[in-house]
């Protein structure tokens, strides 16, 4: 949900031309679709359901699930074909789970380890997301096919999302 210009066909489907995200309706729909439900899988595939058609800058958005130590395997997405398994040593994804830090990268070719699942990918932003109890769950990885696609209000806007679906979940 966001402001209209026009539509465009992509990925098999019309969407709204110069869409951005707005986060405060798109915070209430989501609340408003996942409320009582505690299932991590049910809950992430809603997210990136609403978060991936409401806004065009966004061309792959996922999550990738903490399985194991130190490991990352790929969870609900929209989008091209995600790579299934990223170590914490390896990548953006493994960057925000290891520092436990929102990474925004303006410029994936300039960030050392970046892996490549679309070479369509020019930036991207991934944030941690944790439980009720401060454990790290998973991480939230949205790509885009512009540069510099990302900035604080999406780091902001994405984290409170995440909090308030995420952080109501018991270990
Ligand atoms: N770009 C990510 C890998 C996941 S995909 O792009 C879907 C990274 O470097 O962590």
């Amino acid at each position: 949900m966001g402001r209209a210009r026009g539509l465009a066909w992509r990925d098999g489907a019309w969407h709204i031309r110069g869409m951005i995200i707005d986060y405060d309706r798109t915070t209430k729909a989501i609340l408003s679709l996942t409320e009582g439900e505690t299932d991590a899988v049910a809950l992430m595939a809603t997210v990136v359901c609403e978060l991936h058609h409401a806004d065009e800058r966004f061309d792959w958005t996922g999550f990738y699930r903490v399985t194991g130590p130190e490991m990352l395997k790929v969870g609900p997405y929209q989008g091209g074909h995600g790579c299934l398994v990223i170590p914490f040593s390896r990548g953006v994804c493994g960057a925000a789970a290891r520092s436990g830090e929102v990474q925004i990268v303006d410029d994936v070719e300039a960030f050392p380890g970046h892996i490549a699942c679309a070479a369509s990918t020019r930036s991207e932003i991934v944030l941690p997301v944790w439980n009720a109890g401060g454990d790290l769950i998973a991480v939230l990885d949205i790509d885009s096919d512009r540069p510099a696609a990302f900035g604080r209000d999406d780091a902001v806007g994405l984290a409170e999302i995440l909090r308030l679906v995420f952080g109501r979940l018991a270990d």
